[in-house]
């Protein structure tokens, strides 16, 4: 008997939508599973959306106000994918009523909003999930494998870095990402956080880190409610500022002792998306980048020819086979997300941890928060575990004040 999961989801934009296909293509994708999901109400500020909600996805209902759809007695899940700011508004509600919670990253746009969700979630013993998605890319988990396996040897250095176009065009809209109180932090909250997130999965714990940030765009045009952050205004159109950081670049030591380096830019050009990440030991090496997702560079030093193999995703690694069989039959990036829900569900339907939950996002953002120590103060800082005693202490006060340094 299959338990049934009511889901509401909250922001119905990029990944409100994104995760609504997931979970309806979970009953094709995943049918040896043992829930059933429902989407049962779909929250959004944006009233045209609605149409699309129910009609489209197949919401049952939707609805401008978020506290009614979380308060639904058939609702079990709530996805928040709201901007980062309203995180914990809703996240802390969803708690109270004994929701299980799946956030978009980082969970709260500050490190100080992301340990009271935390806090409020472990109260209520709720289930939790944050959207480190490209955790589940069948090739990044086979890295995971290989590098636990000891085929690299002992791991020496990792090179992580988030480069997006989305910011690059200076008439890119002045959407709620660009805005201190609407997103928190800039690229240390977003993009950045995928990488570091990944970083920890891969190579464990970071124990201190010397970085700074940078604004390079530091006026947009200024956006209507809901508006994507890949929309572009035009020339003469009124300008609002930008209050948060464009880019954030960082070095690291891991527990481990091995060294890292971190960079993470929304206005570079060129890359479009390379969320990637290159990991070398004693023994060998792998690469692997989002914009070529399917493939990984291994490289094995005992390997009789020397020189990085290209290894492409099939139905021999994990989860794929559910998308497409045999091999090179490319998978892309809803599908990490498809994988994640599925993971996240089966989860909360056995009632244990899933990781990434919250755990992860405070680790997260405990690296986040002596990252921005080291943007203020210009030194190297310790990895302190953040929680709502220390937190205030842990994190600049004047976070607008930093991209004035
Ligand atoms: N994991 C990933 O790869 C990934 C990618 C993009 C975004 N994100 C995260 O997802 C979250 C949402 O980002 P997005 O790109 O989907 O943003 P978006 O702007 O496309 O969507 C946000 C939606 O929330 C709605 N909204 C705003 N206030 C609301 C309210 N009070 N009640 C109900 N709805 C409200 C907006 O109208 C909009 O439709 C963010 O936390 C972001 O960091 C994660």
């Amino acid at each position: 008997m299959r338990r049934q999961l009511g889901i509401a989801v909250v922001g119905f934009g990029w990944m409100g939508q994104a995760h609504s296909r997931s979970v309806m293509r979970i009953p094709s994708l995943f049918p040896e599973r043992g829930y059933a999901p429902k989407l049962v109400v779909c929250a959004e500020s944006v009233r045209e959306r609605h149409q699309l909600a129910t009609g489209g996805f197949g919401f049952a209902e939707s609805t401008a106000d978020w506290r009614a759809a979380v308060d639904r007695p058939d609702v079990d899940v709530v996805y928040v994918t709201a901007p980062n700011m309203l995180h914990e508004e809703i996240v802390t509600a969803a708690a109270a009523l004994g929701k299980h919670v799946f956030c978009e990253k980082p969970v709260g746009g500050t490190p100080a909003q992301t340990v009271r969700c935390w806090d409020a979630c472990n109260a209520a013993r709720s289930v939790t999930g944050v959207g480190y998605n490209y955790r589940f890319a069948p090739l990044v988990q086979h890295a995971k494998g290989l590098i636990e396996r000891g085929d690299l040897g002992t791991i020496t250095n990792y090179r992580g870095r988030f480069f997006s176009m989305f910011g690059a065009d200076p008439l890119g809209l002045l959407s709620w990402r660009f805005d201190l109180d609407a997103a928190g932090h800039g690229v240390t909250s977003d993009i950045l956080s995928h990488a570091i997130d990944l970083a920890m999965m891969l190579n464990g714990p970071i124990t201190s880190v010397v970085g700074s940030g940078a604004g390079f765009i530091t006026q947009r045009p200024v956006a209507g409610a809901g508006a994507s952050h890949y929309a572009r205004g035009t020339h003469g159109d009124p300008m609002g500022p930008v209050t948060n950081e464009d880019y954030f670049g960082a070095l690291v030591m891991f527990a481990n002792g091995s060294r890292g380096t971190f960079e993470a830019s929304r206005t570079i050009v060129g890359p479009e998306s390379q969320m990637a990440f290159d990991v070398y030991g004693t023994g060998g090496a792998v690469n692997w980048n989002f914009e070529t997702m399917n493939e990984l560079g291994v490289y094995l030093a005992d390997a009789p020819e020397r020189g990085y193999t290209t290894v492409r995703a099939g139905e021999r690694h994990p989860h794929n086979a559910a998308f497409v069989p045999g091999d090179a039959n490319a998978l892309g990036f809803e599908d990490l997300l498809a994988i994640e829900d599925h993971e996240y569900l089966t989860a909360v339907s056995q009632g244990r941890p899933h990781s990434a939950g919250f755990d992860e996002a405070v680790a997260y953002v405990s690296v986040q928060a002596a990252l921005l120590r080291s943007w203020s103060s210009g030194s190297w800082e310790k990895v302190i575990p953040v929680n709502s005693a220390n937190v205030t202490s842990l994190v600049p006060a004047d976070a607008a004040a930093l991209l004035q340094r």
